[in-house]
């Protein structure tokens, strides 16, 4: 079990109402550095909501968000604005700027929130649309190309930040089952060479079972399993059973995971770097 003291995130009795209707009822759960969190659950059931609080996209009604020790509500908009640089988040929609160019739409969060160079920002940009494999399309707009490429277009603006808490809100849905893998091994590779800490929203259990360190599943506003998956396929209720079956994904799945680095090697690679890195 994850200590609170070693977490990156950690979410207490999280309350959202809007209006008069309750979207999440008091959440906890603790996501650990260099983690990959996957968050599954049916439509409505306030996913996506949870995660934009992570990020302080939203305020809760209760409850509070703990990110490295620092409760977000203290924080004032200025150390607000630098926390959220340490954030990147891969939206459900992609959020693409429909006027700007796909190389300006990976620069902007440069240009934006650092003082970098033209020269170096034209660099960084190019080589994530490089490892995406979307350099060829830099100088079209997103109404000129493919919803899988849009995906991963946006994924190359969140990672171009190089982002410490990486949030995706389904990452591969919409695109096809090779380029729906191409997008797991790209979490996997994040995980790996930067230690990210990332969460993952998705109704593609594959992915959730290839993906994840721990699963947490929302039912209607609250969490009703949050383990390993081999954990969360042992719970026993049967809305989780149904959902995580009634998917076919094959439960042996994650048992070749073996070899995978754990999120605590991973995390203290994270700390060199991140001791060893100039701001
Ligand atoms: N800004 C808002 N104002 C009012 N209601 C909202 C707002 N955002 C979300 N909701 C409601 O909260 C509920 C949960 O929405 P949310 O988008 O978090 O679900 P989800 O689990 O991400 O679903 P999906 O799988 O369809 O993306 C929905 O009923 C939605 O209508
Ligand atoms: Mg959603």
């Amino acid at each position: 079990m994850l200590d609170a003291a070693d977490a990156h995130v950690v979410v207490e009795g999280l309350v959202k109402i809007y209006g008069d209707r309750t979207i999440l009822h008091g959440v906890d759960m603790i996501i650990g550095r260099a983690e990959t969190l996957v968050v599954i659950g049916g439509s409505g059931a306030g996913k996506s909501t949870l995660v934009r609080h992570l990020i302080a996209l939203e305020r809760p009604t209760r409850g509070r968000i703990v990110i490295d020790g620092t409760d977000i509500a203290s924080l004032n908009d200025v150390q607000l604005a630098k926390a959220r640089r340490r954030f990147g988040m891969v939206f459900q929609k992609y959020a693409l700027f429909d006027s700007m160019t796909v190389f300006d739409n990976v620069a902007f969060p440069l240009r934006e929130q650092t003082k970098l160079s033209e020269r170096d920002i034209r660099e960084k940009a190019m080589t994530k649309l490089k490892e995406l494999g979307v350099d060829h399309a830099a100088t079209l707009t997103p109404a000129q190309i493919s919803g899988g490429m849009a995906k991963r277009v946006g994924i190359a603006r969140a990672l171009v930040m190089e982002p410490e808490l990486l949030i995706y809100d389904e990452p591969t849905s919409g695109l096809d089952p090779v380029t729906s893998r191409t997008v797991d091994s790209l979490i996997e590779e994040m995980r790996e060479r930067f230690g990210v800490t990332s969460v993952v929203i998705t109704h593609d259990m594959v992915s959730a079972f290839d993906i994840a360190d721990r699963i947490a599943m929302l039912i209607k506003g609250r969490v009703v399993a949050q383990g390993s998956p081999a954990e969360v396929l042992a719970v026993d209720n049967a809305d989780v059973q149904n959902f995580v079956r009634s998917s076919g994904v094959d439960v042996t799945r994650f048992e070749h995971r073996g070899t995978r680095k754990t999120a605590a090697e991973l995390a203290l690679r994270a700390r060199e770097r991140k001791s060893g890195r100039v701001e």
